[in-house]
């Protein structure tokens, strides 16, 4: 596979009819790909001297408890009709990771299109998340929202900086360039936002980001909704259901920490009723993200636990290195580790016989990690296996909150 760095001038044209054949790309969102191709580390793959593979990654962080670690964040992973199955977009896909990685990502991370193609090169599946779509007027939310402020694209700067401040829980991702979040408010359609300057000099404390096909009536579909305190999150609420007089359907992704079904009148009576209506009232749980540890010893040198320590054996077998065909600085972080978990935690190479042994893949310890599931349930269904009372003792130390991304990417 011959790749190199996106070049604007040699390649704009043809990004633009990748992603027009992989129905990424209608007319007027062109700036919004180019934008977000500029603040990317963007790689493309050549078929007869033409791009017909693109990978774009961006720095961000993703929270782990209390640390806020480098996260390389995959954006887009594309590739032509013409050059579908020639392992362009894995390879090119390995090869982005493993340059983020080598500039000091500890983990990377991406929104998979399907379960099984990432785990190729190492991605382990996160948790569930709730897509609620709902009619406004149902939400019984007690306060009143004050008059808001119109966000339109003009005002990426501002809302960026109000999603950087946003309240963040464990596993929350945060994707650093503010060129993408203007990209992001030009892709949608119909895009508009609302929002509340609290700030002690105004700035945008709380707000959310919005599109729809259908502006009269919805459903309208919430991008980000973003805050900084629960009385925040309530008056945006309270701001949604003001539309209800002419909105009949809104879907949220449900924020970390909150059910938000506390906040609908009678859910399931609206589920049944609207079944299968234009505005169909839906609760939809799916685990849509993946992340992958980039480096072991980077990532505990962060991690501090409470409850006491477990010290174990970890061979931990790692994919991505025979993808990038064991070339360049980074190969992954496939071997034989020492590992320490709690307030103190790391990972030396080697191995100490009076140790028990963990085996895993590299997506599947990510999981372990992160506190997707405990370890007796990832032995069940991921590729992880040790003596029973290890997994038990992980179980039991590694109780973590959900770890939640609360930010589509
Ligand atoms: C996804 C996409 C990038 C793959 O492009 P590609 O260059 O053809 O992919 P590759 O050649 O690297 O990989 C194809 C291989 O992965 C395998 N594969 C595909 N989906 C898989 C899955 N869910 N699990 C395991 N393997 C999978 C294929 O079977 C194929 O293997 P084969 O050649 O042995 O048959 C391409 O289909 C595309 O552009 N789709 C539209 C945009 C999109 O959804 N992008 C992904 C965003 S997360």
């Amino acid at each position: 596979m011959e790749h190199r760095n996106y070049d604007p001038a040699r390649d704009r044209e043809a990004v633009h009819r990748i992603w027009r054949e992989v129905g990424w790309l209608e007319k007027g969102q062109e700036e919004a790909l180019d934008l977000e191709v500029a603040c990317s580390r963007a790689l493309v793959a050549d078929l007869n001297g033409e791009a017909e593979c693109l990978v774009t990654t961006l720095p961000g962080t993703i929270r782990y408890l209390a640390e806020d670690l480098p996260l390389s964040c995959v954006i887009s992973v594309t590739t032509s009709r013409i050059a579908r199955k020639q392992r362009f977009a894995i390879q090119l896909t390995a090869l982005a990771v493993a340059a983020d990685a080598a500039q000091g990502a500890l983990v990377s991370a991406l929104g998979m299109f399907e379960q099984g193609y990432y785990n190729q090169i190492g991605f382990g599946t996160l948790g569930y998340s709730h897509r609620i779509t709902f009619d406004p007027t149902q939400l019984t939310v007690p306060t009143k929202a004050r008059v808001p402020r119109r966000l339109s694209p003009e005002d990426w700067a501002m809302v960026h900086a109000s999603r950087l401040a946003r309240q963040r829980g464990h596993g929350a991702c945060t994707l650093l360039p503010a060129e993408f979040t203007r990209a992001a408010m030009l892709y949608v359609k119909n895009g508009f936002g609302l929002g509340y300057g609290d700030g002690p000099h105004g700035e945008l404390t709380h707000h959310f980001w919005c599109g729809t096909r259908n502006v009269s009536h919805g459903p309208y579909w919430v991008e980000w909704l973003v805050f900084q305190t629960p009385e925040q999150f309530l008056e945006l609420m309270a701001l949604i259901k003001s539309l209800g007089d002419q909105v009949h359907l809104v879907s949220v992704d449900e924020p970390a920490g909150i059910q938000l079904q506390d906040l609908l009148e009678r859910p399931f009576r609206y589920r049944e009723v609207t079944e299968k209506s234009q505005f169909e009232h839906q609760m939809r749980a799916w685990a849509r993200m993946q992340a992958r540890i980039c480096d072991l010893p980077g990532c505990l040198a962060r991690t501090h636990l409470r409850g006491g320590e477990v010290r174990f054996n970890l061979r931990l077998a790692d994919p991505i290195g025979p993808v990038l065909e064991n070339r360049g600085p980074w190969r992954g972080c496939a071997g034989d580790y020492v590992v320490t978990l709690g307030p103190s935690s790391g990972a030396e190479r080697g191995r100490d016989a009076a140790l028990p042994m963990l085996r895993a893949s590299v997506g599947a310890f990510t999981r372990l990690w992160l506190g997707v599931r405990p370890a007796t349930g990832l032995a069940v269904t991921d590729d992880l296996s040790g003596p029973r009372e290890l997994l038990e003792e992980l179980d039991r130390l590694l109780r973590l909150p959900d770890p939640h991304p609360d930010w589509d990417f």
